[in-house]
């Protein structure tokens, strides 16, 4: 099993992508609705089209898990996650904070991970049991110690009209009890910042394992800790999820699994 040249395609694949929704952001593309709120852009699936077809060429076996519909049965042991816009409100309004994420999957377990920023052409990379990186440059996470002295970001579910579940008691909680909670539009560059040390804690629910198969490997690869709300070992396939520095993790399970401190506003 030739990692490496896993590694080189996944790379190659990201940033063209990322090249690909750069040179379209700000244009004339079509925007089509698959929810109330949930939107994808015709450079969503292009850039679906480019990856899946960028790991087709070399690995036509391997099965692939892509947010906008591609997907390969039965599933081989090597499986490519891929969320081909991390972002996509952001982008289809013009607000220039989005991401190309790929994880790589071997027997059930994520080995490597790219998280490609076009805008600030910045490439995030982790490699189980080797560390994570920002262009070349290891990532670590923060040292801040307390909950009260965080910086953390959160996202919310396309079903946040409808659903009691809508993360906003969380986000009212972790905001009197921190600097301040950020909601930048993309998951997997959250992580990747809490991976990089620039926020010490990120909580989310009903992710997908597409906004998240880069990102968890991106923190924990970092030195932090990545669980459920009840401290076991997050999973992508899991929808909730806490990503911290592993300092302030035991006080962000509290605040989301104790309903009298998430009821104080
Ligand atoms: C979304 C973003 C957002 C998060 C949502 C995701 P998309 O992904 O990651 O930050 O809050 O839960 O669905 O739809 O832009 O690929
Ligand atoms: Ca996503
Ligand atoms: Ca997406």
């Amino acid at each position: 099993m030739d990692i490496d040249k896993f590694i080189q395609v996944g790379t190659e694949a990201a940033r063209g992508a990322g090249l690909l929704i750069r040179e379209r952001f700000n244009t004339d593309f079509a925007v089509t609705h698959k929810g109330a709120i949930n939107l994808v852009t015709e450079v969503d699936l292009a850039a679906e089209e480019f990856i899946v077809s960028r790991i087709r060429k070399d690995f036509p076996k391997h099965s692939i898990l892509a947010e906008e519909g591609h997907s390969r049965a039965p599933r081989d042991s090597i499986s490519w996650i891929i969320d081909p816009l991390d972002g996509t409100t952001n982008f289809a309004h013009g607000y220039p904070v989005f991401s190309v994420s790929i994880g790589l999957e071997i027997d059930g377990e994520v080995v490597w991970g790219v998280v490609f920023d076009p805008m600030r052409n910045e490439l995030y990379t982790a490699r189980r049991g080797n560390g994570s990186f920002c262009d070349d440059v290891p990532l670590c996470v923060s040292k801040v110690e307390t909950l009260s002295a965080s910086l953390l970001a959160t996202g919310f579910p396309y079903d946040i009209r409808t659903s009691k579940q809508n993360n906003l008691d969380n986000f009212c909680a972790f905001a009197l009890r921190s600097h301040g909670v950020r909601r930048s539009g993309s998951a997997a560059l959250d992580l990747c910042n809490v991976a990089a040390g620039r926020l010490d804690g990120f909580w989310e629910l009903k992710l997908n394992p597409w906004d998240c198969a880069a990102g968890y490997l991106m923190v924990r690869e970092a030195g932090g800790i990545v669980t459920n709300f009840h401290g076991q070992p997050g999973s992508i396939y899991e929808r909730e999820v806490i990503a911290s520095n592993g300092l302030i993790h035991s006080e962000m399970i509290n605040v989301l699994t104790n309903d009298d401190l998430r009821l104080t506003i």
